[in-house]
Order: C-alpha cells, then structure tokens, then sequence
C-alpha cells in the first residue's frame, strides 16, 4: 500500500498525467483495458520513473493508500460507468473515484450521486491543455462531493499549471457536475475563439490574397497584442509548418471539420437555459456546415456571389480583422459567462467567474493574456451581470467598433461568410437595443394563436389578446415561457 494515486486509461491524457504527477514526487498506480499496455508504458515510457503497474482493478486498489484515490482518464460514456462499477466491490467508505474525461456533466451530476449512495466520493473534473499540458501543467477544474476536495487538492494543485505569481490553475469548481459544466464551456468557447481566428484566415486568404507566410508574420504580430493567446500562437505556428515538399501543410488539408461534442452540448444546454451564445452557436454550425464537403463542392459550381477580392488597403484592413476578432472574443466570452450564471443558478452551484478565468489563465487550450483581464473585472465586481458592461471591456469594444462594422459589411459584400464576427456584432446590437421588434413578434402570435401579450402602458405580468380580424373568440391561450 503506497501509491497515493492510481489512474485508469493510459492514452496520451493519461500518461502524460502519470508522468507529471511522477515528477511532481506522487507515487501512482496505472492499469488499462488493454492489459499489454501497462507493460509497455512501464518498459518505454516511464521506464526509470516510480510508477507502479497493475493487471487488474483488484490489484490496483490493493497498491493504494488509503482513501485511496482512483481516477480514470477513459472515453466519455459507458466506459466511464463500466469502470465505476468494477472498482466498487473493491473500494470503501470515504475513497474517492474521479473522472477526468470529458464527460457530460448531467452523466457527472447522476454519479456523484450514485457513488455517494455508496458511502464513497465522486470526483468529475475537466482537464485542458492536451498532450502537452497534461505532461507539463494543465488546467484543471474538478467538481462532485465536496468531502473529496481536500483529499485531492495537492496532488491536483502540484501537477496543474501555474500563471505568473505561483497561482494554480487550480480550484474547486462546485458540487457534483459543476466542474464538467465549466470545462464544457472552455470547449465551447475554444470552438468560438477557433471559428474566429478561421474567419480571420478566411478573409486573408480570400480576400486579401495573402499567402501561408505572410499570414504567419500576420499572427506573430498580433500575439504581441491583446490577442497574445495559444490558439494565436499554434495558428502562427501551424501558418509557417512546411510539407515534406517544403510547401504549406495548410493548404493540403481537407477544410471539413471534425468534433467530439463539448460544444453541441454547450448549445443544447444553452437553449434549455434560454442564454443566447450565438457566437459558439454559429462555431457549432460552422464545422457542421464544413463537413457538407460534397454537397459545398457541388453548389460552388452553381449558386453564384460577387468577386471575394478585398481591395482595401491590407495594412489598415488587417488591422480593422483584429478589432473585429478581438471585439467579437468579448462578446462570445461575454455569452459564455452569462451561460455559467445561468447554470449556477439552475443546478445550484457557487461558481467563482474571477477563479475560473484564473484556471482558465494558464494550461487549457484557450489560456490567453485576456483571460487576466476577465480575471480582474470579476476581482473588481464579484457581482458584475455581464462582461460587456465592465469598463475596461466597454471601453475596449467602443474602440474597435468602426473596424468591426467594417469587416462585417465588406464580408457581406464580398460573399465571405463570417458568422462568428457577425453573430457577435448582431448580439452587441440587440443587447444594447432598448426596443427591439419583438412587439411585433407578440402581436404575430396573438394574431393567429391568441397567445396574448404584455403593453408598455400597462404593468408587466398583465396579459391582454385583441381580436385582430374580428372572427376570434375570446378564449386565450395560456401564457408560459418554455
Ligand atoms: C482541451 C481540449 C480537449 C479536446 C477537445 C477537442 O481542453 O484540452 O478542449 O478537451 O481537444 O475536446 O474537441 P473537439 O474534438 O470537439 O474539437
């Protein structure tokens, strides 16, 4: 008995993370499915390292310490609730099973309490930062029973990335599936700020007629600004990488996007909140819409628009694409913080929005400068409604404004599609808009169904139905909002 950790599932997330804890001075404890494989990983590997294999759940178990701690880095889904019921029969009250997949969090939130049924603790968390981040420090976002935190906040805290003052990237999240919840939502807007950066490279290549390198100085450029990020960087990266026949890579890959779904569940949570994150939204439908590779090919042949050629000035347009990307990063972070609230609300969880932007700081996919700067308005105003009110982001928006129309009209004009910029820009216009057509809307559906509706010169919560032609009745429709 002396791991103080065993971990399920030696893929890439899992080794790396044995290997980080291994350095961290934890001993752990590996087992895999695929049984050869544990061998393997302690023949190559982590040859050398503490590690300590084991050829079944029993024998694992019996490795560890006591609680003893169980994590399993395994496929969302039905493995994860196979491999909860083999450790059972071999663990007791007060161990800890945690899930560090990318589970569903509703899955999350029906095992901490089933787990918990059995006197034991669940522990469902999200880690970012792929291959690279679970070797050298991801971010990570653990949530289930409370009792289960102080049993894993120091190997958690140890292996997790830092930012610049020591901070972990770090924290309890919440009770049951809150920490899958926030790690579903920095898919999401991993997907947006991915979809924008696209939109970007569209309207370069496109329009702008730029090749693969002088796109590559483009992005250089602009991770020395407010944009300074790592998807910035891998863009740059990725802009410059050459073939085995030193041409861009870039330009012989397949534009069909593939997903896994953290971000179609986001927009299926969003609806059932009734949170408009129109810019994750249209990121969602963007891979979806790329994939129709076939039928694209077959349309380009016959629905026709104006030549994409943008003969603006490229210096001053390149400039105007980065205020439209990095206004329309506000608006979709914006909509992701105002899903969170939502969220807190509904399944009762405490999020701490400055602490999650802080996890969110270092480590994950979507580490970036700007994430200090939501870090501090949350600091500032714990209780802040949303993101585009705060100063330093209203502020930020006022001045890249002009540029963002800019690139949103001249996109229309020229038929390049942008839905992220433009979904971000109608969010802005509707949400600062004090009288939108939906009186219409309400008048439409009194009209044909007597659904009713709430006047400007009567108290809200009255509801009133006109008999629009003459030939309705009198009978209304109840009045409940979905
Ligand atoms: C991370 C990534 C990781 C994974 C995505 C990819 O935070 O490390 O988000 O979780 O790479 O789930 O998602 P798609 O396959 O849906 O793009």
């Amino acid at each position: 008995m002396q791991a103080d950790i065993a971990l399920i599932g030696l893929a890439v997330m899992g080794q790396n993370l044995v290997l980080n804890m291994n350095d961290h001075g934890f001993t752990v404890a590996v087992f895999n499915r695929t049984v050869s494989k544990v061998d393997d990983f302690l023949n190559n590997e982590a040859k050398g390292t503490k590690v300590l294999g084991a050829h079944s759940i029993p024998e694992l178990v019996s490795l560890l310490k006591r609680p003893r701690r169980v994590m399993m880095l395994v496929k969302a889904g039905a493995a994860v609730d196979e491999f909860i019921e083999l450790l059972l029969p071999h663990l007791e009250a007060g161990d800890i099973i945690i899930d560090g997949g990318n589970s569903l969090f509703e899955d999350t939130i029906r095992r901490t309490k089933y787990v918990e049924s059995k006197g034991l603790l669940y522990v469902g968390t999200g880690v970012s930062g792929g291959e690279e981040g679970a070797r050298r420090g991801p971010s990570i976002m653990p949530g289930g029973s409370p009792a289960a935190w102080p049993h894993v906040k120091e190997i958690f805290q140890a292996v997790s990335a830092k930012v610049e003052d020591g901070t972990p990237c770090c924290d309890w999240v919440g009770e049951n599936g809150a920490g899958h919840y926030v790690k579903m939502v920095h898919n999401a807007i991993e997907y947006g700020d991915m979809q924008l950066i696209c939109e970007a490279y569209q309207l370069m290549r496109d329009g702008l007629g730029m090749t693969p390198d002088e796109m590559h100085e483009t992005f250089a450029a602009w991770n020395k600004t407010e944009l300074d990020s790592y998807l910035i960087e891998i863009t740059r990266d990725i802009l410059a990488y050459k073939d085995t026949d030193n041409l861009p890579l870039i330009d012989k890959i397949l534009d069909t996007a593939g997903q896994k779904g953290t971000g179609k569940w986001t927009v299926i949570s969003s609806q059932e909140l009734g949170i408009p994150i129109t810019l994750i939204g249209e990121a969602v439908y963007a891979r979806c819409v790329s994939a129709m590779k076939e039928e694209r090919v077959a349309a380009a042949k016959k629905l026709k628009g104006p030549s994409k050629k943008i003969s603006a000035d490229r210096v001053k347009f390149l400039e105007d694409i980065r205020q439209a990307l990095y206004a329309s990063k506000i608006v979709s972070y914006a909509q992701g913080y105002m899903l969170m609230r939502a969220a807190a609300q509904h399944y009762v969880w405490n999020l701490n929005y400055g602490g999650i932007a802080l996890m969110w700081r270092g480590g994950c996919i979507i580490r970036s400068v700007f994430l200090g700067k939501i870090k501090e308005a949350f600091e500032k105003n714990p209780a802040l409604a949303n993101l585009l009110l705060d100063p330093f982001f209203k502020q930020a928006i006022k001045e890249g404004q002009r540029s963002w129309r800019n690139v949103v009209a001249t996109a229309a004009k020229k038929g390049l599609p942008v839905p992220a910029f433009a979904a971000a820009l109608s969010f802005y216009d509707s949400f600062r808009n004090d009288r939108l057509p939906a009186n219409l809307l309400q008048a439409q559906r009194d009209y044909f169904g007597a659904h009713t509706y709430e006047r400007i010169d009567q108290p809200r919560g009255q509801f009133f139905h006109t008999n629009w032609t003459g030939r309705g009745g009198k009978t209304v429709s109840g009045t409940y909002l979905a």
